[in-house]
C-alpha cells in the first residue's frame, strides 16, 4: 500500500523482517531495515525521494559507477534513549559533506531537504530496527552513485541516491594494532582524500591485507610525498596522545574532515585537556614511545567512536601503548556516547531529534 509521509511516497514491505534479527549479537553493517529510501537524478534535476522496501537495484552492465566508480557515501548513526527519543548526531554535518565530496567527482548535489525529510521519514518507518543494546546502534548509509548509461569515459547523466541502514554493534571488537605505511598512499594533494569518494576505500583494502597479514587491523596512512606525517588510520581520523597534551593533523586535501574528529577536539577543550592541531611526524612519534612519553593513540570515526589503539608497528618493530588507568580515550568516548545516546546534557547542541 502507498501512502505519502511528509510529501514522500512510501511504498511499505508486506510483511517485516526484524524477527529474523538478533539484536543482541549485532555484527556491523551485516543486516538491513525494512526499507529504504531512492531519489533518482534525470533530465538535469532531482525527483523527488521515495521509501520502499529494502531490496536489490538493477543497473545496465554499461552504468558508470562499475567502470569510473562515480559514487559517494555518508555514515551516520540513529540512537535510541530511554523512552524511545530517535537522535541523529549533527546530521547537518554530514548533508553538507556529501555534497563536498559529490561536487569533487562531478555528481550533481543533491537538495538539503531530500537528505533530511528523506532521512526522518525512513527512521519513524523503520524506528523498530534501531537497537537499544548497549553499544549499538542504527548504521545509516546515504550514498550516490552515476547510475546513467555508456563507456565515455565523462560523468554520467543519471545518478541515484539511496538511504540504506543497519542495525549494528561495534566496527572493532577489540584494541586496534595498526602499520605505519611507508610505501603505499591513500590520497595526495589535489587528490580526492577530503571526499567520501567509493574509490578512496578500495585504494585502502590491498595495502591493508598486507598489512592483515603482519598481524595488524589498520594502516596508519602517512603523507604521499616523503611518508614523514602520521595522518589517517583507515577510516578513522587519528589522534595522539604525548604526556597530556592531545594531538591530531590538521585537515587538508588528504584527510577527511571527521565530524566525531571536530567533536573530540571541542569536548576535550571543554573537559581542560590540552589539544593541538598540527601536522605530527613518524619520528615524533617514534622518539615519544622510545622516551615513554607517548601515553595514547586512538581512531576516530562514526562507526568506529572511539577506537584505542594497542600498538603501533614501524621498520619491523612493534611499540606497544601503556595500559592506563584512567585514559583521554575512555573520557572522550563516554562524553561523546552520552551526548549520542541522550544520557548527559549536550552544550553543543550537536543532538537532533528525529
Ligand atoms: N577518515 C576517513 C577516511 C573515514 O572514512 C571516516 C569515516 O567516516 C573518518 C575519517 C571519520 O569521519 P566521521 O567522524 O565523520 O565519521
Ligand atoms: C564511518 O565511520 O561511518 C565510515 O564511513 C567508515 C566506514 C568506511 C565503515
Amino acid at each position: 500500500m502507498n501512502t505519502t509521509v511528509n510529501n514522500i511516497v512510501v511504498h511499505k514491505a508486506k510483511s517485516s523482517k526484524i524477527d529474523k534479527v538478533d539484536f543482541e549479537n549485532l555484527a556491523f553493517g551485516k543486516v538491513f531495515t525494512d526499507h529504504m529510501l531512492v531519489c533518482n537524478y534525470k533530465n538535469g534535476q532531482w525527483e523527488a525521494p521515495q521509501i520502499m522496501p529494502y531490496q536489490p537495484i538493477t543497473l545496465d552492465p554499461s552504468a558508470k559507477i562499475f567502470h569510473y566508480g562515480q559514487s559517494v557515501f555518508e555514515g551516520m548513526k540513529a540512537y535510541k534513549d530511554e523512552e524511545d527519543n530517535i537522535w541523529l548526531f549533527r546530521p547537518l554535518e554530514n548533508q553538507k559533506r556529501l555534497n563536498i565530496s559529490a561536487k569533487r567527482i562531478a555528481i550533481p548535489e543533491l537538495p538539503e531537504e531530500y537528505f533530511m525529510e528523506g532521512l526522518k521519514t525512513l527512521l519513524q518507518l523503520d524506528e523498530q530496527w534501531i537497537p537499544t543494546t548497549a553499544g549499538s546502534s542504527l548504521y545509516i548509509r546515504p550514498f550516490i552513485f552515476a547510475s546513467g548509461e555508456g563507456f565515455h569515459a565523462s560523468p554520467a547523466d543519471e545518478y541515484t541516491f539511496v538511504i540504506a541502514c543497519a542495525p549494528s554493534g561495534a566496527y572493532f571488537s577489540g584494541k586496534v594494532r595498526v602499520l605505519i605505511e611507508e610505501h603505499y598512499s591513500r590520497s595526495a594533494n589535489g587528490g580526492v582524500g577530503y571526499a567520501k569518494a567509493g574509490g578512496n576505500y578500495a585504494g585502502q583494502f590491498y595495502p591493508t591485507q598486507l598489512a592483515a597479514e603482519k598481524g595488524y587491523n589498520q594502516v596508519i596512512w602517512t603523507d604521499d610525498n616523503k611518508h614523514e606525517y602520521i595522518e589517517e588510520a583507515g577510516a578513522m581520523n587519528i589522534f595522539i596522545r604525548i604526556d597530556d597534551t592531545l594531538i591530531t593533523g590538521p585537515t587538508s586535501d588528504r584527510i577527511l574532515d571527521g565530524i566525531t574528529r571536530k567533536s573530540i577536539l571541542e569536548i576535550a577543550r571543554d573537559e581542560g585537556i590540552k589539544t593541538e592541531v598540527r601536522k605530527i611526524t613518524v619520528s615524533e612519534l617514534v622518539e615519544a614511545a622510545k622516551s615513554g612519553r607517548l601515553k595514547e593513540m586512538f581512531g576516530a570515526g562514526t562507526a568506529a567512536v572511539v577506537s584505542p589503539i594497542s600498538a603501533f608497528g614501524y621498520r619491523g618493530t612493534d611499540y606497544d601503548l601503556p595500559e592506563l588507568g584512567s585514559s583521554y580515550a575512555e573520557l572522550l568516548k563516554k562524553r561523546i556516547t552520552d551526548i549520542q545516546y541522550n544520557r548527559a546534557e549536550d552544550p553543543f547542541g550537536w543532538r537532533y531529534k528525529v
